[in-house]
């Protein structure tokens, strides 16, 4: 039976007893230049994230395989049972590309560009929603946990709760909740919120965005609120609370302590021309990452004098990302350009103040990065976590290294001992890569135990166990 017809069944209830429903499956369907197909790891925290969890615990993930009318049947990969639900390429520009990253993503990160209202990307977000509900319904058992995932799916806990009443439903948003008045602003609102109240517990990164998300719901539902983190509607209680991510920490460290890792990190910094300082980011290519900030403040130092090609270097990966979506061609252009310029300006014959790679790498190669670079730099306008903050951490067995870290990242709450800075304070944000470069190794060292402190105690085990501990009433 193909997944489509599957979805096409709303009721009969399969043999999962947890299902994950995401946009993405942890793997993307990829076609080799030998013409054969494959498939490889998807893009972003989510999946960095979930990917180990699942891999561990019996059950299916439902999701999207990140190209046009592809359905293979239930399969199993890389450790995990995988569902795929098959998307249009008019359904990729309208629920994916429009509503989801041009409709929600800007206010949800607080209109850092402007939103897009379309209804038909709404009509298109709807119906998809349903398609991925519809799966979840057909492949999860009787009283299963189904735990929805993202902003892309906000509609799945209600429409999924009217399939499938006897399922425990939970939804975690990955991304930051923005405050009512930027909410306000979508034409959608109520049923948006409607569909998140179809879940038993939501969850988010940080506590503002549950105090948020209880705000909104009483604004615009009749959930009434009864408790610092619960609502009640049509007789059901509804709890909010913050579950903020992490990572797969054992993993990251057997990469870190694997020599050859080692081997690869020294040979980067040779490569870089073994300079003092290696400062490096880490992102997806987007306008939320605050890279054109980064590369301002980095062009200034370099202009006053502050550093020079010849002792410091800048790395900066940017993964592709939502190529087809205006603002985020108009991002790679702009990032481009400038990374031309700064070089032109200050690079000499075989140096580069900054090193600017447009690509994807896999797992030991980032980690090799990570070993090689003496600051991380990570600088986002808003972010719901930021992963690679808690990734260089997690890396640095060495307790060496450094952290410039935004405070509108979620991982500010737990990495206390970065140096946070205000990514839209150029001057502060000049001071911040100064301070993280010229840090004493003992000052190095001090934080950096605190923050791989932080993030063992605190790994994705932990996060994934605790949500769902409190989806089945046993909150601590
Ligand atoms: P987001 O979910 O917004 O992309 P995160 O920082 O939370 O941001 O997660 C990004 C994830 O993607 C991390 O696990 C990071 O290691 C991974 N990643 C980022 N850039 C690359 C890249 N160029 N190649 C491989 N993985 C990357
Ligand atoms: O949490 C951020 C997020 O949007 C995830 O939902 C997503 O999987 C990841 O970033 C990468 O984005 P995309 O799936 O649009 O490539």
């Amino acid at each position: 039976m193909t997944l489509h017809s599957m979805a096409s069944s709303e009721s009969a209830g399969g043999g999962s007893s947890v299902v994950v429903v995401a946009n993405r499956l942890p793997v993307d369907r990829v076609r080799h230049s030998d013409g054969t197909d494959g498939w490889k790891r998807s893009p972003g925290g989510l999946v960095s994230a979930l990917a180990p969890v699942m891999r561990k615990q019996d059950g299916s993930w439902i999701g999207w395989v990140g190209s046009p009318d592809e359905a293979p049947e239930p399969f199993h990969s890389d450790g995990m049972d995988l569902v795929a639900v098959s998307l249009s390429a008019e359904e990729i520009e309208h629920y994916y590309e429009g509503f989801s990253n041009a409709t929600l993503w800007p206010p949800y990160h607080d209109v850092i560009v402007p939103a897009e209202f379309h209804r038909e990307w709404w009509d298109a977000y709807v119906r998809v929603n349903r398609r991925f509900a519809a799966a979840a319904a057909e492949v999860a058992s009787e009283g299963a946990i189904v735990w929805v995932q993202d902003y892309q799916l906000q509609l799945v806990p209600m429409q999924l709760r009217e399939m499938r009443p006897d399922l425990k439903i939970g939804f975690f948003l990955h991304i930051p909740f923005p405050p009512g008045e930027l909410f306000a602003q979508l034409p959608w609102r109520r049923q948006i919120m409607q569909g998140l109240l179809g879940a038993d517990l939501v969850g988010f990164q940080r506590e503002g965005a549950a105090g948020n998300f209880l705000d909104i719901a009483t604004r615009y539902t009749p959930a009434r609120r009864v408790s610092s983190s619960q609502v009640v509607i049509d007789g059901r209680r509804v709890t909010a609370a913050a579950f903020p991510i992490s990572l797969d920490v054992d993993e990251v460290e057997t990469l870190a302590s694997d020599e050859s890792t080692q081997a690869r990190a020294a040979a980067m910094r040779e490569e870089l021309g073994s300079p003092q300082h290696v400062l490096l980011g880490v992102d997806r290519l987007d306008y939320t990452k605050g890279i054109r900030h980064r590369l301002k403040a980095w062009s200034e130092l370099l202009a006053d004098g502050d550093v020079t090609p010849q002792d410091a270097v800048f790395v900066q990966v940017a993964t592709p990302s939502r190529e087809r979506v205006d603002a985020y061609q108009a991002l790679r252009d702009e990032i481009e350009l400038e990374v031309g310029h700064i070089n032109g300006e200050h690079g000499t014959i075989g140096t580069s103040p900054i090193h600017y790679l447009h690509s994807t790498y896999d797992r030991p190669e980032l980690v090799a990065m990570f070993l090689a670079a003496d600051v991380a730099v990570v600088t986002p306008l808003r972010d719901g976590m930021n992963l690679v903050a808690k990734e260089y951490v997690a890396a640095r067995i060495d307790n060496r290294g450094s952290v410039v870290l935004s405070e509108f990242a979620g991982a500010a709450d737990q990495l206390t001992d970065a140096v946070l800075v205000n990514p839209h304070d150029i001057d502060g944000l000049k001071a911040a890569l100064l301070e993280a470069m010229h840090m004493p190794e003992r000052e190095q060292e001090r934080r950096m135990r605190s923050m791989r402190n932080q993030v063992k105690n605190y790994d994705v085990a932990r996060w994934a166990g605790e949500f769902i501990a409190c989806l089945r009433d046993e909150c601590q």
